[in-house]
Formats: C-alpha cells, structure tokens, sequence
C-alpha cells in the first residue's frame, strides 16, 4: 500500500557560494545538503553568516525549548516584519508573550468546534464548481487557496467589504514571488541597503493593505457589534497577567498574521494530501468507508471530527513527507554549542522541517507514503521533535487545533462527493517558498458523485 511520491534530491555536498545562490532562489530546500538528512548537523558559511542546518531531535529542543534566549526569530521577523508588524508572529520576548496569552483562549477545542459549519461550507462550494464539469483537470492548489481563505475571512471578519480578501490576496502574492530573495538576504543577513528585486512593489502593496485593515478597525471601533467572529474577540482579548488589550497597530498586525499564516499552510496540507490520495487508491476507499461509517451518510458535523482517526492519519502523514512550513530559522544571539559543536553568536540555524520527517536513522523506510505510522499505538512512539509540522517548544504553532479541524472536516467533505486521479506527466515537485508549493501546480482530475 505505500509508494514513494517525488521528493528532492539533495546535493551530495554542500554547494559553492555560486551555486548557493542560484539554488536558494530557485528552491531554498535544494540546498539542504544530504549530511542534513542523516546526520545531526551542517554547517557552511555564507556572506557574513554561518548557516547550520540541524536536524537531531536533542539539539532542535535546545533551540526551541531547553536554550530559546539564545535563538530569536530575527530573520522571520526582517522578512515579515513590514507586513506583519509586531504581531505574535514577528515578535520576542514580553511583547511576544502577553499577545500570545491574549490570544489563546481564541483557540481553544470548544471554541473552534462552532466553526466546523464554515470549514464544510467552503468545501462544498468547491465541490458545487467541480461538479458542472466532473472528471475534468482542476487546478487544486488553487481551489484550496480559495477554499482556506473563504474559511479565514469568514472567520476572522465575515463583514468585511470585498477589497480586503483582494489587497490580502494580491499581498501574499507578492510575497510568494519575491519570498526566495527575501529569505535569502534574510537567511544570509545581508545588509537591507542591498537592492532586492520586488521590495518596491511589495512595499507599495503591504501599505495598502494596512491601510486597508486599520480602516475596518476604525469602523468596527465606530461601530461595535456584539457579533463574535476573531476580530471582535482579539479586540476583547486581555493578557491574563496585567490585564493590558491590543491598541489598533497591534490589532492590524494580528490580524494580517491570522489572515497570512492561517490560510496558505492549510491549504498546502489539503493540496498535498489530495495528490497523496490520488496516488493511493487503497487509502482513497479506506477513507471513504471511515467516513461513511462515522457519519452516517450525514454532513460532516463537530462530533465527528475526533473519531475520523484514520483521515487525521493520512493527513499527519502527508505533512510529515511535505511540511506546509518546509524551514524554521533562528538566528543565534550569543556565543553557545549544539552538541559538540560551537555556535558564533550571528549564525542562522535552519531546522529544516522537510529534511528531519525524512530522515534516514530516524524513520522507517523515510521517503514512502504510509499513513500507518501514524495509528494511535505508533504515533505516541515517535520523539516529540522528529515530528513537527507546526513547529515545537513555546512558539508551537497558535492555530494548530484549528488547522487540524479545518482539514479535516474540509478533506472529509471533499472525499464525501468526490474522488481524484493523477494527471499523467505532471507529478508535482515540492518547492519551498514561504510554504511549501507544488512547482507547475497540483492538475488533478477529480470526478464528483451525482
Ligand atoms: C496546516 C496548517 C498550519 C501549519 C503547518 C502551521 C505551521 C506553523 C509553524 C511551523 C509555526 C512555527 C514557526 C516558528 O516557530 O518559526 C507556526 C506558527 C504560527 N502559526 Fe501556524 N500553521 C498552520 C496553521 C495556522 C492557522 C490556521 C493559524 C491561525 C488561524 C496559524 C497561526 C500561527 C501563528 C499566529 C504562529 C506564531 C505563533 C507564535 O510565535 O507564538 N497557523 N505555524
């Protein structure tokens, strides 16, 4: 029942300052030399900076856990900074702290499970837009992108106009496109004087967008309703420790950061799991008999989420072989080691996230596709940081819950009425940008049930 879907080939060595460069912008995990993904640590130096890819569960807790002072969030914050402010995303320390405490209660089990009506919803209007013209080529990628966006906007400001989703969308377009160089000079901490291609127009069009975000903020303030969608609980939202709420920058920025880190990761999880399953026939017909038993035939609803175990399966499985965060970075702040080797203050440390779900010593047979690893009995068997689609420590991905609710009661919904089919010549390859994308799209040909 497994097979290997394609993967990257890593370079042998790691490459020349040249051939770094070209690489990186084309697909920043092409450089992750193969040392990274059977040993416990790479280390080159690049520009100014040494880069130290690691991957040894030990030494990821040390940075994301055990020694967490000693390694910040400087590169994501350069790179996202402009767009996403000081928001619980791109801060540190107390300013991180007291939004991140605020912002909790926000994610809570019982609190996500009234949005499950909203995850069905947007999956079955895609459903309703594949079905005129069923066993046609989709562009899925695209169709998961709109799907997860519908659920974040109808969930974070279900009465904003139309121009926001647009000045969003174009935004985020603009960061996928020139993310490969601003990671780069981010990565590589080269100097921001240095011209970047797109910073211009991205600038231009991240003004726009805040702009846009403040004014829906004002007029909410203006005019405030009862009504309990995201944006009226984080503008409730007090740090339990002093009490403090968010002043309008900073409902902006943790607006744009739900908005941003909050749709495009889901929808890769979704996009990549539907090519998994189009590939796997006898995983396709498991699925579908799981969800027919639980739910009866009946939409999906909250109560079944829990008990979709072997569709949660699949879905871990398939971000364990395609991350939607494909590489986490921390820059070192002082002088310190990673098991015997010496870290300068200044580094880049890369967990790549992509390279750790499959490496060699750690995980059976790493490259194939086999939803089994993750049966209840197993899963609990694999080390806490050899896993982690949504990062690990105290900055472990907020949304976690509802990224799991979402693409499972969506995945479920979409396996309820359809099924898919690979398109012949077009496997996709897995680039990293900001998430992990498929290059040249995800075609596959999906035939919808009468
Ligand atoms: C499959 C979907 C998702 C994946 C794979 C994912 C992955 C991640 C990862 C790896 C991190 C840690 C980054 C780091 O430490 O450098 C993170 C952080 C974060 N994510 Fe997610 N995410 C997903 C969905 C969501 C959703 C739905 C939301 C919000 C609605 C969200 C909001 C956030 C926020 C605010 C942070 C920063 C947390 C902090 O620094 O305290 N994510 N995510």
């Amino acid at each position: 029942m497994s097979f290997v879907p394609p993967r990257i080939a890593p370079p042998a060595k790691p490459l020349n300052r040249l051939a770094f460069i070209a690489a990186f912008v084309r697909n920043p995990l092409s450089v992750v030399p193969q040392a990274a993904y059977d040993g416990d640590l790479v280390a080159v130096m690049r520009g100014r900076t040494p880069i130290v890819w690691i991957t040894a569960p030990a030494m990821i807790k040390t940075v994301l856990l055990d020694e967490r002072e000693k390694f910040l969030k400087l590169a994501q914050i350069r790179l996202l900074g402009p767009l996403l402010g000081k928001g619980i995303l791109t801060s540190e320390g107390a300013d991180w702290k007291w939004q991140r405490q605020a912002s909790a209660p926000m994610f809570r089990p019982q609190e996500l499970a009234g949005f499950v009506p909203t995850f069905v919803r947007a999956a079955e209007r895609v459903i309703a837009g594949w079905r005129a013209q069923s066993g046609a080529v989709q562009p899925v990628d695209r169709c998961m992108t709109e799907a997860t966006f519908e659920v974040i906007s109808a969930t974070l400001l279900p009465s904003a106009d139309e121009r926001m989703p647009q000045a969003v969308e174009r935004s985020t377009g603009l960061f996928q496109r020139s993310g490969a160089w601003g990671q780069l000079y981010a990565v590589a901490n080269l100097p921001t004087w240095l011209p970047q291609p797109g910073r211009r127009s991205m600038a231009r069009a991240v003004g726009a967008l805040r702009a846009a975000v403040a004014a829906l903020i004002a007029e909410r303030r203006a005019h405030p309703r009862t009504k309990d969608d995201l944006l009226h609980r984080l503008m409730h939202a007090r740090d339990p420790e002093s009490g403090q709420s968010m002043n309008d920058e900073q409902l902006v920025d943790n607006l744009l950061t739900f908005y941003l880190a909050g749709h495009e990761t889901t929808a890769k999880a979704l996009t990549w799991t539907l090519y998994l399953l189009a590939r796997s026939p006898e995983w396709t017909r498991a699925l579908e008999e799981e969800i027919a038993r639980v739910t009866g035939g009946a939409e999906i609803a909250a109560g079944h989420i829990e008990q979709l175990v072997l569709t949660q399966q699949v879905l871990k499985e398939s971000m364990r072989l395609y991350p939607p965060v494909p590489l986490m970075t921390r820059q070192a702040v002082a002088d310190t080691r990673l098991g015997d080797h010496p870290i300068r203050a200044g580094s880049s440390v890369v967990m790549p996230i992509y390279a750790i779900h499959r490496h060699a010593k750690r995980w059976e047979d790493p490259d194939a596709f086999d939803p089994a690893r993750f049966a209840p009995q197993r899963e609990a068997a694999i080390p806490r940081y050899q896993y982690m689609p949504f990062g690990a420590g105290p900055r472990i991905c907020i949304g976690m819950g509802f990224a799991m609710m979402e693409a499972t009661a969506m995945l479920a919904t979409l396996l309820r009425h359809a099924r898919f089919a690979p398109v012949a010549g077009r496997e996709p390859a897995p680039v990293a940008r900001v998430t992990l994308i498929p290059g040249g799209g995800m075609p596959l040909r999906v035939s919808v049930r009468p």
